[in-house]
């Protein structure tokens, strides 16, 4: 990943203008990391089936990650969950103001279409990647997720409805980024099968997200916890006990599916995969 970082940093949206702070605002969640997991997920099948397509694949794996970064620059604005830390730094609203942080959320997502527009694949293949991140990320996807899960705060659902809002928010872009590894590796057979397994290991991933609101502090998560009391969080709903034991349940099954991976896959993923699959019982 050290490789990809470099990429990330060599290709930071650029902007000459009189405006003062628009740049330092658009570099400042980028460079503040994270984990990275959605491009780790996408490289991870790239180097399984074609090792020589990893640097061409550091375009599709930045688009994902640019456009995570957006949402989640959205998610933290006072209309939203209104949140003062994210990565371990000031959000943008409360390091710049609110104009900022909705602009360059704007700016960031609208940049990750033009990354992959300029990504060394066939147009074919280029005109797949979009789809595909636009349709998981945008208005059926994380978008519709996070519209659901800001309209029905203090309106608490059925756990089957928090699935598909957890679907929408979360589990569609992990998802995408096993399937937009598959296409780039014109491996489609198994992009159905990457993305049925995604959608489960990114349901996994936001429990496990609820899960650490209320057991981690703030400054372990880098972001503010014990703060989904109003969401439809599977711990509000289910109480802790009962949201371990879905989250232990999802785990037994992924880990069981994993082993059907072809066996490049399992030697690239399967060690980063059990890491993420058993993060909720540390
Ligand atoms: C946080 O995503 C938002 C969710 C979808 C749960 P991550 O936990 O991947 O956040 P970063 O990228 O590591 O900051
Ligand atoms: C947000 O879910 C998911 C996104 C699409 C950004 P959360 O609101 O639970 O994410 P955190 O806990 O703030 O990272
Ligand atoms: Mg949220
Ligand atoms: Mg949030
Ligand atoms: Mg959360």
């Amino acid at each position: 990943m050290q490789n990809f970082e470099q990429f990330l940093l060599n290709n930071l949206p650029q902007s000459q203008s009189i405006h003062p702070t628009y740049e330092s605002a658009l570099h400042n969640m980028l460079k503040a990391g994270g984990k990275r997991f959605r491009p780790a997920l996408l490289l991870g099948v790239v180097k399984a089936y074609n090792p020589l397509l990893i640097e061409s694949a550091y375009h599709g794996a930045y688009a994902i990650e640019l456009l995570h970064t957006y949402s989640l620059i959205h998610d933290d604005l006072p209309a939203m969950d209104n949140s003062p830390l994210r990565r371990g730094h000031p959000t943008l609203h409360v390091s710049y103001d609110e104009v900022t942080a909705i602009l360059v959320g704007d700016a960031l997502n609208t940049y990750a279409f033009e990354i992959l527009s300029e990504a060394p694949f066939s147009d074919e293949t280029k005109v797949k990647l979009i789809k595909e991140l636009s349709s998981n990320g945008g208005l059926n996807g994380m978008v519709l997720g996070q519209a659901i899960d800001c309209y029905f705060e203090n309106k608490p659902l059925e756990i089957e409805d928090i699935k598909i809002l957890h679907t929408n928010k979360t589990a569609k872009l992990i998802a995408a980024s096993l399937k937009m590894g598959a296409i780039i590796v014109a491996q489609e057979n198994i992009a159905n099968e990457l993305y049925n397994f995604g959608i489960k290991l990114g349901l996994l991933f936001q429990i496990q997200d609820d899960i650490l609101d209320v057991t981690q502090s703030t400054q372990e998560a880098g972001k503010l916890t014990n703060n989904d009391e109003d969401k439809n969080s599977f711990v509000t709903i289910l109480g802790l006990d009962k949201a371990m034991s879905e989250a232990n349940l999802l785990a037994d099954e992924l880990i069981n599916e994993m082993q059907s991976f072809d066996e490049s896959l399992q030697r690239e993923l399967s060690s980063m995969l059990i890491t993420y699959i058993n993060r909720h019982k540390n």
